[in-house]
């Protein structure tokens, strides 16, 4: 009986020694760092520096008109090194609190920086720690030219078939250094090769620059820019010629809905579509062209992470496609594979509403402030685009474009660019784009700040038209 007794104090202590160590176990959980949808039940080690650190420099105030970079300019002082603030345009200042008044209002560059306070919001489930082993090889799991994430390339189907902007059941993707090296890839992969005759590379006007920028650059033997595309459309040897016209849908700089205009045996087109988010226009149906390039830079506004992918129905297109990726660089770096991947993970949260909401919410106010400033003039008028049912939001949404297309109106304004410079405001010449000069491309995509010293210097210019007027 006593040795009964015995044994079960023993199968007690042991019991309520078990159920203690899981308890800690337990409550180790619960100090658990939270991300998407999962639970990590380690606690911090190796990544403790990596994570201060960048919550360090995350946490110096530039007073919401600049930040901090892990990898900014460092001011020595007293022999400390710190991170300084970079300032927005028009912002100086050690912080950034300082606004400069006669600033020029810089609406050149297509840098997407008005998704940056979504990701300040979101800090907590987009950032990526990369291990100092990450990925140090040539290839994915040592398999010979094995350059692109598989886990990647399955969010990238899971996102297009949730946003219903392309179709990409059986279709091949392809990554790239940024849609900016497909786009070459894939006019490489339809030229012919060992031709007398180079294909034609045409683009209708106005076009994306750098279509004809790379196209000239690169000086190959297998293609060459032959300019607008509807030159081509009534001429007689077009039909015997290979021709390869380049569709940018969504259109920088109009926000137009562009379609091919060349068809034919020997035509191929290369659809850009890396504007074809909620963000930009209405989803109206799944693109489903044969050869289509997105961007994470458009997408989630990360130009700087230089991630962009093809989606390809022609086995042997994808081939050529991949082999010039390969030679050219070997695929796409891992860290920003590795980025890309957390920050789909972030757009696919929620059905994809907080940054579709958000990024469609702030381009269309700023469409709709410009557009009701310039209603006021008559010198100066935007590109009309019309409200549309969008599948994705599920309604009838206005316009939200990432650039405005001006038309200086009078008869004498043949250099628009030069007028708004003289007014403070720094575009894009309308000729960089194929147009007359009486057009300029004005970014709407950059920080507010830069948004709100366009409208600034956009309502002065127009209410010196009004002074004028009154004189
Ligand atoms: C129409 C178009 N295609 C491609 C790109 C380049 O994108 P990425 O950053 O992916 O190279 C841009 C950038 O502004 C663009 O406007």
């Amino acid at each position: 009986m006593a040795k009964t007794t015995k044994m079960f104090k023993l199968v007690l202590v042991i019991l309520v020694c078990s159920i203690s160590l899981n308890l800690v176990f337990v409550f180790k959980m619960v100090n658990v760092l939270g991300g998407g949808d999962h639970h990590y039940f380690l606690e911090l080690s190796w990544t403790k520096r990596a994570a201060a650190e960048a919550e360090y420099v995350a946490a110096i105030s530039c007073s919401g008109h600049g930040r901090a970079y892990m990898d900014g300019l460092i001011l020595d002082q007293d022999g400390n090194k710190e991170p300084v603030c970079e300032c927005n345009a028009c912002y100086g200042g050690p912080r950034c609190s300082q606004f400069l008044p006669s600033c020029a209002a810089d609406a050149n560059g297509g840098d997407p920086y008005f998704l940056e306070p979504f990701w300040m919001e979101n800090a907590a489930s987009s950032g990526v720690l990369v291990a100092g082993w990450h990925r140090m090889g040539y290839s994915f799991n040592f398999q010979p030219f094995m350059v692109m994430s598989k886990e990647l390339e399955s969010h990238i189907r899971e996102l297009h078939a949730l946003v219903g902007n392309a179709v990409t059941e059986g279709k091949y993707i392809v990554f790239g250094v940024g849609s900016t090296q497909l786009l070459n890839a894939a006019v490489h992969a339809l030229s012919p090769q060992n031709s007398s005759s180079p294909a034609r590379v045409v683009a209708s006007f106005p076009y994306y620059p750098l279509s004809k920028q790379q196209t000239e650059y690169f000086n190959a033997v297998d293609y060459k820019f032959e300019g607008d595309a509807s030159l081509w459309k009534n001429k007689s040897d077009a039909a015997t010629m290979n021709l390869i016209e380049l569709v940018t849908s969504p259109n920088n700089p109009d926000g137009q809905l562009k379609w091919a205009q060349l068809q034919g045996p020997n035509v191929k087109a290369i659809y850009d579509r890396v504007y074809y988010w909620p963000h930009f226009t209405a989803i109206s149906a799944p693109a489903d062209e044969d050869i289509m390039l997105f961007s994470i830079s458009k997408l989630t506004g990360h130009a700087g992470t230089r991630f962009g992918w093809a989606v390809v129905k022609d086995e042997s297109v994808f081939k050529r496609m991949s082999t010039y990726v390969l030679l050219n660089t070997q695929g796409v770096s891992r860290e920003s594979q590795l980025r890309a991947l957390q920050l789909i993970k972030v757009v696919l949260e929620e059905g994809g509403k907080p940054i579709f909401d958000f990024g469609y919410t702030t381009m269309s106010s700023r469409w709709e402030k410009l557009n009701e400033t310039l209603s006021l003039s008559r010198r100066f008028t935007l590109q009309k685009i019309g409200a549309k049912y969008c599948n994705f939001l599920h309604k009838i949404r206005g316009p939200s474009p990432a650039y405005a297309w001006l038309k200086c109106e009078r008869e004498e304004a043949k250099d628009c660019y030069a007028i708004l410079k003289a007014a403070n405001i720094i575009g894009r010449s309308g000729s960089l784009f194929g147009a007359e000069d009486r057009y300029v491309r004005l970014s709407l995509v950059k920080t507010q700040d830069d948004f709100d010293q366009l409208l600034h210097q956009v309502k002065k210019l127009i209410s010196d038209e009004g002074s004028a007027k009154a004189i």
